[in-house]
């Protein structure tokens, strides 16, 4: 494992301090999340844990599946107790940028029905202001084009669809995938938020503003857990 892989395991396996038996557990999408799904799954087989999951994606959910996480719908539930999730960037107020890849819809879906929310991260994703990772942005594959070019006009730089080859790229909910590139320049990301959501074409944006609740981070110095003094968690 090298050293990067080895910082998304640390933070991935340290988020799991947040669960505790009973909990309803938002799964969320990743590589780094990735070790938080393997680490509940080990503490059910080994430690009895008790919980039952929600998956942020088909991949997740074949994980989990895969390795014995117990899985409900999300509407069967009264909310979640907590949702654990990667991200592509956290600025110092807590607000994200998700959607790397391309689950931000089921992950905000499932974040706005969380109590909490745990990010897990290495250092790579903690920046001053968001946005050299490029905003991914789900929107209808009727004229993507069009919706496109609009959110280029609007938010004043390039946009680009993600393709295969010649071929969108779609999501698991059957929609078009693109990224605004608009440089680390997000100082009002609410305000950056709902511009992009006031075009027709737009789904949804991964921009997640004000559902934060601490940062899990892992660097070359060990790990160590932000809390959002805005957040709803106490320490695990
Ligand atoms: C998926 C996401 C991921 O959580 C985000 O891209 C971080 O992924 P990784 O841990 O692989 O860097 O938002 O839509």
């Amino acid at each position: 494992m090298n050293d990067a892989e080895g910082l998304k395991k640390i933070a991935g396996e340290a988020a799991c301090e947040f669960v505790k038996s009973g909990m309803r557990v938002g799964l969320g999408t990743g590589s780094t999340v990735k070790y938080t799904v393997l680490e509940l799954a080990r503490r059910i087989q080994e430690e009895g844990l008790q919980i039952v999951g929600v998956p942020t994606s088909i991949a997740t959910e074949n994980l989990a599946r895969e390795n014995g996480v117990p899985l409900v719908e999300l509407g069967s539930l009264d909310g979640l107790d907590i949702v654990i999730d990667g991200t592509d960037e956290f600025d110092p107020n807590f607000q994200l940028i998700k959607g790397g890849g391309a689950a931000l819809l089921r992950e905000k879906i499932v974040a706005q029905q969380s109590a909490a929310m745990v990010v897990v991260a290495d250092a790579r994703k903690q920046v001053e202001c968001l946005g050299a990772f490029g905003i991914p942005i789900e929107i209808t594959p009727f004229a993507c084009d069009v919706t496109v070019s609009r959110l280029e006009t609007l938010l004043k730089c390039n946009v680009q669809l993600r393709k295969n080859g010649s071929e969108y790229i779609l999501t698991d909910n059957g929609n078009c995938i693109a990224d605004a590139h608009t440089g680390p320049n997000i100082l009002d990301p609410l305000a950056t938020e709902a511009t992009i959501l006031n075009i027709a074409g737009v789904v949804q944006v991964g921009l997640f503003n004000n559902m934060c609740d601490a940062v899990v981070l892992a660097s070359k110095d060990g790990v160590k857990t932000l809390m959002n003094p805005a957040g709803r968690l106490k320490r695990a």
